[in-house]
């Protein structure tokens, strides 16, 4: 596996947890890291930490955990996919009702990582869960996953149209590639910066 921005620091998988509200201690900045089934938010964890820590599938649909890593001076929380189709509408419902009750409720999150394929438009379910975050008022750092997927033409392209379709400012949002390593200390960094930043606001 390629080294990444946090290979050198030690990361501890803390837990999988059902509550959105479970108390971490010690008390430190969070991220989630938010996106639909299959995005590649779990890749994208092992990219960023240089090491396999986090499941990656190619079946979807998993019990509705928040998988929680501590890194040197923040959280990250790996947060099951929306928008699969095939689990129950019970599934679905405990999993809505995850995701707003963390979003609503958890005070001490920091900001999110919203993953979102390069490739595609965002879906209804993208855009309610853009709504929860402005509501929310987070710092949102968004990438654009399996870049390698595109050639570079292409890529810079569907760069242009989803900072648009986002409405988010350019600097919020990072072409990805968990597979070649685009983006990937860049994304690092970002996640750095905005601890360093809200922890002396
Ligand atoms: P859930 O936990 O089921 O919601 O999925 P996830 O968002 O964690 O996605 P995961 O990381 O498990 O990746 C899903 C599939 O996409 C796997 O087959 C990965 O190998 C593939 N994948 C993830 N990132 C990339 C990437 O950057 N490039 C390419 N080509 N494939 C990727
Ligand atoms: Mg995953």
């Amino acid at each position: 596996m390629r080294p990444g921005p946090f290979s050198a620091l030690p990361v501890e998988f803390v837990g999988s947890f059902p509550n959105p509200t479970v108390r971490l201690s010690p008390t430190l900045p969070e991220f989630i890291m938010l996106g639909r089934s299959n995005v590649g938010k779990s890749s994208l964890l092992n990219a960023l930490f240089g090491r396999r820590l986090a499941r990656v599938s190619d079946t979807p649909g998993r019990t509705a955990l928040i998988n929680v890593y501590r890194l040197a001076g923040f959280y990250l929380l790996d947060l099951p996919g929306y928008g699969f189709a095939r689990v129950s509408h019970r599934e679905r419902d405990r999993y809505q009702k995850l995701v707003r009750d963390l979003l609503r409720q958890r005070t001490t999150l920091t900001g999110v990582v919203w993953l979102l394929d390069l490739r595609r438009d965002p879906s209804p379910e993208d855009q309610e869960h853009a709504d929860m975050l402005a509501e929310r008022g987070l710092p949102v750092l968004a990438a654009l996953t399996k870049a390698d997927k595109l050639p570079y033409a292409q890529r810079q392209r569907r760069l242009r149209e989803l900072i648009q379709a986002l409405a988010l400012p350019p600097e919020q949002v990072q072409l990805t590639s968990s597979t070649t390593g685009l983006g990937i200390n860049e994304l690092g960094e970002s996640l750095l910066a905005v601890t360093a930043r809200e922890g002396t606001a």
